[in-house]
């Protein structure tokens, strides 16, 4: 289908859980897209949903009668992370370009397949690591491009966010088959912001992981702490720590030191203003502070996809290709914690 400023893309959603009702908030928000059909295995009331999210909505129980429809456009994929692969797959086969939560898949194999479907059908991909559309990132890129920093030997992003039993993905996300490890689940939203920010690729990392003593967490099969320290192909050094079985607020921490100045999290110092390195300089910004996904900027996330596919172009900051470089380092890096921290080359 040709699409004009008249015609928004159509939107069909795998998966009616958590972040699904975020997604389809935030796509109905954009100017571009509208959630018009949902899937899922357990019966949904079309009526219902049609009401509930402000506009009609068709209900489906299998994804390949959803893929079937020809007027979807895009189909975007919310459900567990072992199906990510078959359903991305199948949804580049269908010629759907594709709205894909993170992780978008738990093996190096599968993230290949599904980018591989998607460049060989020509259809365009969209990983939900929205951080990279966040008021706190974009601001702290800016500052960067700014040069007031100068340029960047050491960086860390840290992901600290306690995900307990008091959040629904608890009941899969203690399993490894659909939590993979501490930077799968939720961690590889700090890692892509230190890539981002970095602005270079990885030449190798080294990882440890270990798990919370708490009985809280007991039900995880995998570790829930890592840290990760990566060697830059620039020269420069960076670190992640990955902690999802932490007691404390959702706090995502990053530290960049460069040759003309540093910021923590909203604060900075550059010798390019003459201020007062004794202090730090503020920046206002809206932080990282929660894990709520109606709190996360996918609306800007998917705006800027849907007018990527306006344009024919990939999306910038994550499109498959640049989201399969974070996936690749986190692969990378739980190698590495399984052999104890051996180092451990990324692909070039
Ligand atoms: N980008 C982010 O910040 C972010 C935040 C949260 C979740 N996610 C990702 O989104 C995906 C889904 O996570 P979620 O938190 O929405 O999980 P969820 O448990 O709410 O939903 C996951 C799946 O379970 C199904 N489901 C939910 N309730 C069900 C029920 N009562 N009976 C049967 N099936 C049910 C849903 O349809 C969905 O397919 C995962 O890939 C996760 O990693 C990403």
């Amino acid at each position: 289908m040709i699409h004009t400023s008249l015609t928004p893309f159509n939107v069909g959603v795998i998966g009616y859980g958590w972040a699904a009702t975020a997604h389809i908030a935030a796509i109905n928000a954009t100017t571009r897209g509208r959630v018009t059909a949902v899937c899922s295995s357990r019966p949904l009331d079309a009526a219902e949903l049609s009401a509930k999210h402000g506009g009609p909505i068709r209900t489906y129980q299998r994804v390949e009668d959803l893929l079937a429809d020809p007027a979807i456009d895009v189909v975007d994929i919310t459900g567990l992370p072992s199906l990510h692969r078959d359903q991305a797959v199948a949804a580049a086969e269908a010629k759907k370009h594709i709205i894909l939560e993170k992780p978008m898949a738990n093996s190096p194999e599968e993230v290949a397949d599904i980018v591989q479907a998607a460049a060989a059908n020509g259809v365009k991909g969209c990983v939900c690591f929205e951080c990279r559309f966040s008021s706190q990132f974009q601001v702290t890129k800016a500052l960067l491009d700014e040069g007031l920093l100068g340029t960047l030997h050491y960086g860390e992003v840290d992901y600290y966010h306690g995900i307990g039993p008091w959040y629904g993905q608890f009941r899969w996300n203690t399993g490894r088959k659909d939590g993979g490890s501490a930077l799968l689940t939720a961690g590889c939203h700090a890692l892509d912001a230190l890539l981002m920010l970095m602005g270079h690729d990885v030449a190798s990392v080294t990882s440890l992981s270990t798990k919370s003593a708490s009985p809280i967490f007991a039900p995880y099969e995998y570790d829930t702490s890592s840290v990760t320290i990566l060697q830059f192909r620039n020269g420069a050094i960076g670190k992640t720590a990955a902690i999802v079985d932490c007691l404390q607020p959702y706090y995502f921490h990053t530290h960049l030191v460069g040759s003309e100045g540093s910021l923590l999290d909203d604060r900075f110092h550059s010798l390019k203003l003459k201020a007062d390195k004794g202090h730090w300089s503020r920046l206002s910004m809206k932080m990282l502070d929660s894990g709520d996904v109606s709190d996360h900027p996918y609306q800007a996330q998917f705006q800027a996809f849907f007018d990527a596919l306006d344009r024919g172009e990939d999306m910038p900051l994550t499109s498959f290709p640049e989201a399969r470089k974070t996936f690749d380092v986190i692969f990378a890096a739980d190698t590495s914690a399984a052999r104890g921290g051996v180092p451990v080359e990324v692909p070039a």
